[in-house]
């Protein structure tokens, strides 16, 4: 039976939220709902406003937005390879080359988590950092990327190795953007919001296995309140520990040091979150055998990622001692050890330094899928 309360309800512009990030005089807010009332308010009037977007976003909203704010546009190719120090050269020769812009200028990331991160670190080290605002156009970037001031991109050595903590000026989320986003995508997306939950709240991940077909049919009021709820829980987070000195941020990390071992073994195999996803459950074997954690949640949490669609099983043929020299060079080691994020209980995370052996690979490797 459809249950009839407040999550499955219609969308109406009551539900829309503006979420504080409080962090003195870098603070600002995240607005959550459908459409773009009110958006013009939130960008600074400026000589100078630049669009950072890529092919797809731009194909789809680059026009809209370019006459909306009496911008520029700059593009870079969609995906992954973006984050580049060649892109971010292309991109800083095409923000310099027609001299409009100032310090007081304003760049504008357009587009999901590439974008974000890419725009974002344009903006930190342009003049030594203009202003920018974050218009996630992904669910993950919704969720996760566009709020904290994490900006980074890629290096041959590893992700996210060469980056800065730039907060933006605003973060505008239209979940309306999330009509043109492919299925594959918005998927991923679920990833950052069963992290989100399981490492922040019993409750919103109750709420997620209650809502698994609202969710998927991207019913516009169960969206815009889980989009809202991870908001919430990522900018308490962000206020608590913005530059990621006392180990509360790194607990945004679970399930990330397998995941990001998974995407450099494998470059665009797997989307960000599909990664996320596989290291949460190897994390989740490693947090029953070493945090205590009830087998019983365990396996809620890989439940709920399959009924999501996500995959949650390392690949057959992935190489444990490859994904191991991966995440010991990854920049969160200590020595030997690599601090994984583990679960004690639903809402409760705990970084835990592991030395990484064979009885520690074995763990995290779990049962192999020759599908995946
Ligand atoms: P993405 O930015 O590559 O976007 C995914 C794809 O969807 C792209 O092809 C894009 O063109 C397309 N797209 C975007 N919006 C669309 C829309 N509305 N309609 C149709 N197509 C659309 O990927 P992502 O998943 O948003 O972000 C992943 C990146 O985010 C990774 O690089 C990851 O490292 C980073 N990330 C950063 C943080 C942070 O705190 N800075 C947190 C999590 C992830
Ligand atoms: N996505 C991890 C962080 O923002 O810290």
């Amino acid at each position: 039976m459809r249950r009839d309360n407040s999550a499955t309800a219609t969308y109406n512009p009551a539900m829309a939220e503006n979420i504080q990030v409080k962090l003195g005089e870098r603070a600002y807010a995240v607005h959550v709902g459908r459409g773009l009332d009110g958006f013009s308010a939130v960008v600074p009037d400026c000589t100078a406003r630049v669009i950072v977007t890529d092919q797809t976003v731009g194909r789809l909203y680059g026009q809209q937005f370019s006459q909306l704010l009496n911008a520029r546009v700059i593009t870079v190719p969609a995906g992954e390879d973006s984050k580049s120090l060649r892109q971010l050269e292309s991109v800083f020769a095409q923000l310099l080359a027609p001299r409009d812009l100032v310090r007081q200028s304003v760049i504008i990331a357009l587009g999901g988590g590439v974008i974000g991160d890419l725009a974002g670190f344009a903006a930190a080290t342009l003049y030594r950092g203009v202003r920018y605002i974050q218009v996630p156009t992904t669910l993950l970037a919704m969720v996760d990327s566009s709020v904290g001031g994490k900006t980074a991109i890629n290096h041959i050595a590893g992700k996210n190795l060469i980056g800065a903590f730039h907060q933006p000026h605003a973060v505008w989320c239209d979940i309306a953007f999330l009509e043109t986003l492919p299925v594959r995508e918005y998927v991923s997306g679920l990833a950052e919001v069963v992290k989100t939950a399981a490492i922040g709240s019993a409750a919103l991940f109750a709420t997620l296995e209650q809502e698994v077909s609202a969710i998927l049919a991207r019913n516009d009021a169960v969206v815009t309140r889980i989009i809202a709820d991870c908001v919430r829980f990522k900018a308490a987070v962000v206020e608590q520990d913005e530059l990621e000195t006392t180990g509360r941020r790194a607990m945004l990390n679970f399930g990330h040091t397998l995941g990001h071992a998974l995407e450099n073994l494998y470059p665009g195999r797997w989307l960000h979150g599909e990664a996320v996803a596989i290291g949460m459950v190897a994390a989740l074997r490693l947090s029953v055998e070493r945090a205590a954690l009830d087998p019983g949640v365990a396996e809620r949490v890989v439940r709920l990622l399959q009924a999501l669609g996500l995959p949650t099983n390392v690949p057959a043929e992935l190489d444990a001692e490859a994904a191991a020299a991966v995440m010991l060079g990854d920049k969160k080691r200590g020595g030997a050890a690599v601090g994984f994020v583990l679960l004690k209980a639903l809402g409760e995370p705990v970084v835990q330094p592991c030395t990484v052996d064979s009885s520690l690979l074995r763990t995290l490797m779990g049962p192999r899928d020759e599908r995946t």
